[in-house]
Parts: C-alpha cells; structure tokens; sequence
C-alpha cells in the first residue's frame, strides 16, 4: 500500500474511533469527535483539539472537517459581556457531563477559551475542499470571536490578549503558570494540589464576572499575557483576513490584516529580549506585565506567527538544534527546557512532546524555509507515533507514552492525528507543490 494511503487509513481509524456514542451524535446538530474515548474524560468538545482534527480530516473527509468547525461554534456565547467568546469544552449537556456543567455552572459549555486556532483550520479546509457557503456562515462568527478579545481581554490596549485561567493556554500543567499559581510543583502531591487550583480558580473567575481588567489586580486571580497564544491569535487573524478577501469583503480584509500585524508587532515588540547574542521569549505575567524567566517551547511557535525578523528566526531556530543545547532530547520537542529545575519528560505538560505542538513549530520553520529542519521536527514526530501509537503527549527521551499522576496518558489521542498533515503536506512541498 502507497504509504500516504497508509498513513491516511491508520489516521481516519482512531479518529473513527474518537466519535461520540450514537445517542449522543443523536443530539448534535454537527459532528465532532472527541479528543480520547478510552479514558471517559474527554468525551465533550474541546476548542483547538478540533481545530487541528479538521486540518486532517481535510485530507480524507472534508465534510467532517466542516461540521467538525461548525460543531465547535455552537456555544459561541451569544449573550452578556462575553458575546463572541468560544469556550474551550463544549456540548457538556449532550454527553451528561455533570462534573464539568457544575464546574461552570453552565448546561452548555465552558466559560474560558482556549488558543484561537479557528480560522487557520477553516482556512486550511477551504484550501482543500473550497465551499465558500460555509464560509460565509462562519466568517461573521469568527470576526465576533476577535472582537470579543480585544474588547474583554486586551484592557492595557496594548495589542496583546490576556489568559485568565491556566486552561486557556492549552498548556494546562506547565511550570509557566507555577508562580502565578503559587507553587512549584514537584511531587505527586503538589502536582495533585495544583489540579484542584485550576479547578478552585473558576469560582473565583465567575466571582469577578470573567472581567480580566479586575482579575490582573485580584491577588487570588491569574493573569498572562503568553507568547505563543498571542502568536497563534495573530496568525488567526491573518488567516481571517485572507477569508475576508476570499468572501469578497475587501476593505474588511484589510483591515484584519492591519489588526493581525499589530499583534506581530506586539510579540515582537514586547515578548523578546537578547542576552550575548541570544534571543529570549517572555510570556508576561500578571498585570506588572513581569517578563516570565521560565524558557519553554512555545517559543518556537513565534515562527508559527511570522513575529521574526530573518536573523531572529534563525537565532532561535539554531536553539532548537544544537546539541547542547535546552530542547536536544532523543525525540523533539519537549514542551519545557531539559534543563529547567522541574522538567519532568513523563508529566503531563512538565516537559513532554505534543505533536500538535509539533506541527506549529513545524509550520513555523517551513514558512521561514527551514526545510531541514522541519523535517527533522517531522521525522521525530513520526518515530514517536510509530513507536508508541497515537498517544497523547511523549516522553521525549525514551518516546514512550507520558503520564498524568503515575497513569499512562491516552494512546489513541485525536489531536495526535496531526502528523497525517505533516506527512502529507510535506510531500507536496517536497514536490514544489505547495499552495501556502
Ligand atoms: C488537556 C490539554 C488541553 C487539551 C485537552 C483535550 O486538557 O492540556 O490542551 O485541549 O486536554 O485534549
């Protein structure tokens, strides 16, 4: 078999399995299909998940790819200070997940976002399978999504978003949080403990009506401003504008054009520093806007966003592959530095691989022509998942599967299909085929 086809077919088979129950898809207006179904936990909907199951699903089943970005709009808020938000889990009350709905006392959905990866997906779907009807339909919903960032989360107008729960990043257990959290976590315990401070946390959010002006100055409160998750909005935001101008809104193009090299701009100008030549990416923290010390790879995804002169793109594209250097583990690329004092490669999100991590630093190199480099990002992710299966996150020195508290994380994770885009992707840019 033709290996593309085989890499499409084992793809398209875990995310066959990762469906939601008949009765539950019953209910559902659009399909979805679930981060993990074996561990029972992630049945609902999760934001960037599915961002990044459309962009395989393109390959093989557009029509899903569609519904799956459709799906994911459904519980945009419609109502209140919110008006625009998309929560990161949704379609609680169809999968009768009653811990979640009393967590945010909503039937629904979540009351946080997550990374906005909505429009690059969309526009990576159209790019394959064009439909410019379902376009339509989305583009006034993804435009109200944007709005709502900079109306709710930049009150400093200084172009860049902020986080009001760990959660929202993506990166839930990093020690980018820790001290915002208020503790290092090491043991078991304290990574336990920290857990049930997420959890605490959204009281103390729905206590200050979700309002991140007040919550920078409320002491029990959490609030950054992270690198990669700015990064992500602007290049959503390119990727928004590039629909306008395919839906034939011309003026409207521009003008998210000029919103998303703001945040470039933004990132660029405020989230880097050098140090001997090196350069540094700093999420801020809190409303001092304290530059965060703690060296993880998102900043890699700066590339992802085109944040980067040349020359910077290079400095820090060199940290990815000197072998002595933070990030040189056997199977790349370890979500925190090798070297930092709590990097833990089997802890879910303490120093592990994630390949839709992966795929944004990948995306990133190639769109600076690092096209060595990104296949070594590509060859890594597909020994881990030829090694290990489709596992959530990776230990990235021994490959294997990583753990949350002692327990081996999901082998049949949905998000992990990703590599598919990888593989086939880069055959066609190999081929000088490449339309992006
Ligand atoms: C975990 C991850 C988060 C992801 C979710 C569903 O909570 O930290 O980024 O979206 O699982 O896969």
């Amino acid at each position: 078999m033709h290996i593309q086809q085989m890499w499409i077919e084992r793809c398209a088979c875990v995310l066959g399995k990762n469906l939601p129950e008949q009765n539950v898809l019953e209910k559902l207006h659009y399909r979805y299909t679930c981060p993990a179904r074996e561990k029972g936990t992630y049945l609902p909907q999760w934001l960037w998940d599915s961002c990044f199951h459309a962009i395989v699903y393109r390959w093989f089943d557009p029509d899903m790819a569609w519904e799956e970005l459709q799906s994911l709009l459904m519980h945009q808020f419609e109502e209140g200070p919110d008006t625009g938000m998309v929560p990161h889990m949704s379609h609680l009350a169809e999968n009768g997940a009653l811990s979640a709905q009393q967590l945010f006392q909503n039937k629904n959905s979540s009351t946080i976002t997550q990374p906005p990866l909505i429009s690059i997906a969309a526009l990576a779907v159209h790019k394959k399978a064009p439909n410019k009807n379902i376009l339509a339909k989305l583009y006034p919903k993804l435009l109200a999504y944007h709005d709502w960032f900079d109306r709710r989360r930049d009150d400093d107008h200084d172009g860049l978003a902020a986080i009001i729960h760990p959660w929202e990043s993506g990166w839930d257990a990093s020690q980018r949080w820790d001290s915002l959290m208020g503790l290092h976590a090491c043991t078991k315990e304290e990574l336990f403990e920290l857990e049930q401070k997420r959890k605490n946390l959204v009281s103390i959010l729905a206590a200050h009506k979700y309002d991140a002006k007040t919550l920078a100055h409320v002491p029990e409160g959490f609030y950054a401003e992270p690198a990669d998750f700015n990064a992500i909005r602007a290049a959503d935001l390119m990727a928004l504008a590039e629909i306008a101008g395919e839906l034939g809104k011309i003026a409207e193009s521009r003008e998210l054009e000029m919103r998303a090299k703001a945040v470039q701009q933004a990132v660029h100008d405020k989230m880097i520093s050098f140090k001997d030549g090196e350069l540094f990416v700093h999420d801020l923290l809190g409303a001092s806007e304290e530059k965060s010390a703690v060296d993880h790879a998102g900043k890699f995804v700066l590339l992802f966003c085109q944040c980067l002169s040349a020359s910077e793109a290079e400095s820090i594209s060199l940290q990815l592959f000197r072998s002595a250097d933070c990030y040189a583990t056997p199977f790349r690329v370890p979500s925190t530095s090798r070297f930092d004092a709590l990097f833990n490669p089997k802890e879910y999100w303490r120093g592990n691989v994630w390949l839709p991590v992966n795929w944004l630093i990948w995306r990133g190199l190639l769109s600076y022509g690092y096209k060595e480099k990104a296949h070594t990002i590509l060859e890594d992710s597909i020994s881990l998942v030829q090694n290990s299966g489709f596992c959530e996150f990776f230990d990235p020195i021994t490959g294997k599967a990583g753990e949350k508290y002692g327990q081996s994380c999901p082998r049949n994770q949905s998000w992990s299909t990703i590599v598919l885009d990888m593989v086939l992707d880069s055959e066609q840019i190999i081929e000088g085929k490449a339309d992006e």
